[in-house]
This record gives C-alpha cells, structure tokens and sequence, in this order.
C-alpha cells in the first residue's frame, strides 16, 4: 500500500550553479522557494567558495539532485559515496535527495545518464538498490525518469517500469515535464496520455528546462535555453491533473540575465497560483451543490 507522502518544501525553485553564484546574491527571499544542487559538485568545497555556499544554504530550503549514483548500473553502489553525501545532507540541512532511473557507470563512468532495460528483472533490481540507499539515509529518496536517445531492450514500456519501480521501492517520483516532452518527440508519443498514467501520489517535485532543437523530430534534453510555450502548458496539465507540487526550473549553461531567470520561476508560480485557485473554486462549487442537494431532500422528507 502506497504511504502518503510529504515532503518539507513547496512553490518554485531554481537550480543554484556555480556561474550563478554571484549573480544571484541579489536574490531576494521571496523571489524563489528553494534551491537543489548536485551533491557531487559540492562534497568537500571549502575556501571561499565553501563559504559562499553555505550562506545560500543557510537562507534557503536546499535539496540535492544527484548525477552519479548510477542506480541502474552493475557494479555496486559506492558507499563510500553515499556515506559523504549523508553528512553533506546533515551539515546544510538539506531536505530531500533525488536522482536519475539510469545508469552512468558500468566498471567506470559513462558520463552520460543511460536508460535502464525496461525489463521486471531491472524494476526488482533498481528497486532493491533504492530500498537499501534509503535504509542508509533514513528516508525516501525521489528518483527521476529521465530523457533517452537510445531506446533499451526490454519487455514492458517505460511508463510500466517506471510505476513498477515507484511501487516497488516505495520511492517518490520527480516529474520533469521537459523530459516527457523531448520524449514524446523522440520517441514518437502522446506527452499527455504518458502524463495521465503517471501515479501522481508519487510525485515529490517537478522540473521544468529548456532543450535545443536538433530537428523537427529530433530534441536534446541540454537544459541551455528558455522554456518553450509547450512544456509550460504540459506543466500546466499536470497541476491540473496532479495538483501544484513543488517545481524547480533547471538552467545549466548559456545562462541569461537573472531577471530573465526569475521570470521563468515566476511563470512555474503563476501556473501554480492559476491552478490553485481553479481548484479552490471547483472544490468551493461542489460544496454549495452538496448543501444544495442535501437542503432539497430535507424539504421532500419533511413535506
Ligand atoms: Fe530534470
């Protein structure tokens, strides 16, 4: 049985980078709701930049989004690994850890996130490894489907792995609508209906990125340019469908001015905001057709 889960932070968020270090000392507190990191590129900084990082972390609700565990991979987890990143998570008081449904390693490091075979052989294995690493961290870890260009052998569609996974590992599940977009057309299906069989209880948090055309049916998940209009509207299905969760925008590289930033996680809060709201008034409307309905039947009994 599914537990339900709750998780300690909400609205939208940004991906702190190194490049963005000092631009976004300007930031004011309410101009983003939390901040995510990949623990890998933080473990052991110290000096100046060490400290810089951890005035962010002081001011801010922090999250990890982790690049190498590899939890798809062969060789064994690396505990030595896992052991840093659970005292980095105790120092900067770091809320959740989540991580790629891939592999980026086999006996070494591929440097690039690999699809699993979408096999029942793989979901038991994955889910196991995520239990164990959850055992170790003494919580939930929120694992995320990732974009893929190579499709990987196997006997179930991704969607079905994907929620055999969740399930088995008792996980929560990162749902980054970029990567269902660049999917969908690579991949050749409906960003929508994958959306709809996605086990919304699940969904911890999600991602919002650009990505670079390569062709007409051809995307590359780079995380280089703006959000386009069609992620946004299927970010804004799945608040309709799933409710506002937590959002955070990714930007690795060719970095804008920090207004053009903050207005893309403005954009995630007025989807929120929007659906919110719609969802407040719904949910108001059935309450007054409810006592309604119950006040006609009191005047037929009494009639
Ligand atoms: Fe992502």
């Amino acid at each position: 049985m599914t537990m339900p889960q709750q998780y300690p932070f909400s609205g939208a968020g940004l991906g702190l980078r190194r490049a963005l270090m000092s631009p976004l000392l300007s930031l004011s507190d309410d101009d983003i709701s939390f901040m995510e990191v990949a623990p890998e590129n933080w473990v052991n900084v110290g000096g100046r930049l060490g400290r810089q990082f951890r005035e962010y972390t002081e001011r801010f609700p922090f999250l990890c989004h982790g690049l190498s565990l590899s939890i798809g991979s062969p060789a064994p987890l690396d505990w030595d690994f896992l052991k840093d990143i659970k005292q980095f998570f105790s120092e900067h008081k770091v809320l959740s850890y989540s991580e790629h449904l891939s592999y980026c390693s086999d006996s070494g490091h591929l440097y690039d996130l690999l699809p699993i075979p979408f096999t029942e052989e793989a979901v038991r294995y994955v889910a196991d490894r995520i239990s164990q690493i959850q055992d170790f961290l003494g919580q939930r870890i929120i694992m995320e489907s990732v974009s893929y260009y190579a499709v990987p052998e196997g006997d179930m569609s991704e969607i079905e792995f994907l929620r055999g996974v969740l399930e088995e590992a008792d996980c929560g599940l990162l749902l980054d609508v970029n990567n269902i977009y660049v999917n969908s057309i690579n991949h050749g299906y409906d960003a929508e209906e994958f959306l709809r069989a996605i086990p919304g209880e699940r969904i911890a948090y999600g991602h919002v990125a650009g990505h670079f055309v390569e062709a007409e049916d051809l995307r590359v998940d780079t995380h280089g340019a703006d959000v386009i209009d069609p992620v946004w509207t299927l970010l804004n299905k799945a608040y309709e469908l799933f409710g506002a969760f937590p959002t955070l925008l990714e930007r690795d590289f060719n970095f804008p001015p920090v207004a053009e930033l903050l207005q893309e996680v403005s954009t995630i809060r007025e989807l929120q905001d929007g659906v919110i709201e719609m969802q407040s008034l719904e949910a108001q409307a059935q309450q007054d057709e409810s006592h309604t309905s119950t006040t006609d039947n009191s005047v037929v009994l009494t009639a």
